[in-house]
């Protein structure tokens, strides 16, 4: 996944085994792609290469840049013929422009989202069509709200204010992609609850795997109470029929380059 302006050790194994609903649910962005035989496509935060690969599937040449050197040696040794490269989101730059850009639950950890727009831009050619899916303004908030909490509780101050995710409104991502050159054709800001894989502690795996950055320099005994603290805060709002869930919150955008 893309750009982390902290240390996220994406671990490939447990994103794979627990996480597959962040591709599974992207499928449905490759369909409001529509890629088509021959075109370039550029697929940024490809993670693991799932999606990466439908796309190639439909027939586009796709190249896929993910910032994380594991996520890309994961999908390469699974996608041997994927054109896959570590590359960040706010610092790429391609010599032949692509027909069409593409994003799945990547842009919400951009946190320099002007410098990953002018990217987008910059490797469109004019006619050239932008397609995302991230974490819109509310995504997991309870979250993210339980955890500042339970970590100031805790007299971790610095670590409750950790900014680790950008969740922008449709009016604030649309904006910039106006400013950038772009024309939005479509932007929808829907509700997606999302059912977490591990029955028992769907809340305190997610964090382990996306929130990690909330817990440096916090000592490793420490860590697991504050887990279990902040899943139990949370239980109100997202344990429901024996099944955790995040409560997602998705910004969904289609645009062109103008
Ligand atoms: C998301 O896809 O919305 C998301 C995933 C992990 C952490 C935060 C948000």
């Amino acid at each position: 996944m893309a750009t982390l302006q902290h240390d996220t050790n994406w671990n490939p194994t447990l994103y794979d085994d627990k996480h597959t609903f962040v591709a599974k649910y992207g499928e449905d962005v490759v369909q409001l792609l529509a890629p088509q035989n021959g075109e370039r496509v550029l697929d940024i935060g490809c993670g693991t290469g799932y999606l990466t690969n439908l796309i190639a599937q439909a027939g586009a040449r796709v190249i896929g840049i993910d910032n994380s050197d594991s996520m890309i040696q994961r999908a390469q040794a699974v996608y041997p013929d994927l054109d896959l490269r570590v590359m960040s989101a706010t610092d790429f730059h391609f010599d032949t422009p692509f027909d069409a850009v593409f994003s799945n639950a990547v842009l919400h950890w951009v946190l320099e989202k002007e410098a990953a727009v002018d990217c987008m831009a910059e490797a469109l050619r004019p006619g050239g069509r932008l397609v995302l899916e991230m974490g819109g303004k509310g995504n997991v908030e309870e979250i993210v709200v339980a955890t500042r909490k339970v970590l100031t509780r805790h007299g971790y101050y610095s670590n409750a204010s950790t900014q680790l995710w950008y969740f922008p409104s449709i009016s604030e991502y649309t904006t910039l992609l106006e400013k950038k050159g772009f024309r939005v054709r479509f932007a929808a800001h829907f509700d997606r609850p999302t059912e977490l894989k591990d029955t028992e502690n769907g809340i305190k795996e997610f964090i382990k795997m996306f929130g990690n950055a909330f817990f440096v320099d916090i000592p490793e005994r420490a860590v697991d109470p504050i887990l279990t603290e902040i899943q139990e805060a949370v239980r109100p709002t997202n344990y429901r029929n024996g099944a955790w869930y995040g409560n997602y919150k998705r910004l969904r955008i289609a645009a062109v380059k103008l």
